[in-house]
């Protein structure tokens, strides 16, 4: 039985398998449409959600599965006071597979040790969203054709944003990556990663993202995590750090590739969705067909 708990927990060839897969299945949707027939997926969501927890439900459903679950801690018995441990071993009596969201860093790890079925982590605190970076893989395959050699800018909440850590874990795997990491003093991409994976990567940091914006290949926006926040006053500071506009754009290539894992708050301004380079609705797509892909692997289906 396996787990996806870091983005880690995939090779390199494994995640490369998965993108074809999930090409294939966003190809020819019909030929997959009774591949996990009879198979329950449980969402277990302790924190809230629109794209990540429908878009699991969506891929199960449309891979001939069902789905039942929760949308809050508020409705589960987390609200008695019932710990996470115990919920996931409840759970995986009744599903097949269980993909989890919850405020703590770790609990998935934590879920994962009692449960009898495989656990997908769906976003742990400001920690990791494995799924996520599946979603991202695929926007930028799609889009670029590869996944290395290209000039990756990083802008917006980098310590607390936990799709940032998931996509650096796995751009980092692909060759001649270069990353540009924008953003205000107190949201710099956290020492750990520094000390840890980019200590012999090809990597600068800086606050200004006109001042990068003509090389990048990527641009890679974030949303300030309020929810992370201990201080209002501090949020309210530093949320509107950095707003791409199609004027910040005008510097840009004409090829770049506008990535956002969504929501999105006030961090793109809403004309930028009219010009071809934004591609964060298609990263919303692909994280469907990805998430299909993956249940179809962690539950050892085929076809
Ligand atoms: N990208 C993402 O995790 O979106 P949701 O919070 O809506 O699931």
């Amino acid at each position: 039985m396996r787990h996806l708990l870091d983005i880690t927990d995939l090779s390199v060839s494994e995640i490369d398998a998965l993108l074809k897969k999930a090409e294939d299945i966003y190809k020819n949707p019909s030929a997959y449409r009774e591949s996990l027939k009879g198979k329950k997926l449980a969402t277990l969501f302790f924190e809230p959600s629109t794209r990540t927890r429908l878009s699991f439900e969506a891929a199960m459903w449309e891979l001939g599965g069902c789905v039942l679950g929760f949308s809050s801690a508020d409705c589960s018995s987390a609200a008695k006071g019932e710990s996470v441990m115990d919920t996931v071993k409840t759970v995986s009596f009744y599903a097949d597979i269980i993909a989890m969201r919850h405020p703590k860093e770790g609990a998935p790890q934590a879920a994962a040790a009692k449960s009898g079925v495989p656990v997908i982590n769906a976003g742990d605190g400001g920690h990791n969203h494995p799924t996520q970076t599946l979603a991202d893989l695929m926007t930028v395959k799609q889009e670029k054709g590869r996944l290395g050699g290209l000039t990756i800018g990083m802008c917006g909440d980098l310590k607390f944003g936990r799709t940032v850590h998931s996509l650096l874990h796995a751009m980092i795997r692909y060759p001649d990556n270069k990353f540009v990491f924008i953003s205000p003093e107190e949201l710099k991409i956290p020492e750990y990663l520094k000390q840890g994976i980019l200590k012999n990567a090809d990597f600068r940091e800086c606050k200004s993202m006109t001042e990068v914006m003509p090389e990048l290949d990527i641009l890679y926006m974030t949303r300030v995590q309020r929810e992370r926040f201990f201080n209002e006053a501090d949020y309210i500071r530093l949320k509107d750090s950095y707003v791409l506009t199609p004027e910040k754009l005008q510097t840009a290539k004409s090829d770049l590739s506008v990535l956002h894992p969504l929501p999105r708050v006030n961090e793109i301004s809403r004309v930028v969705d009219d010009d071809p380079r934004a591609c964060y609705f298609k990263q919303v797509e692909y994280g469907k067909y990805m998430r299909m892909a993956l249940m179809m692997k962690l539950l050892g289906v085929e076809k």
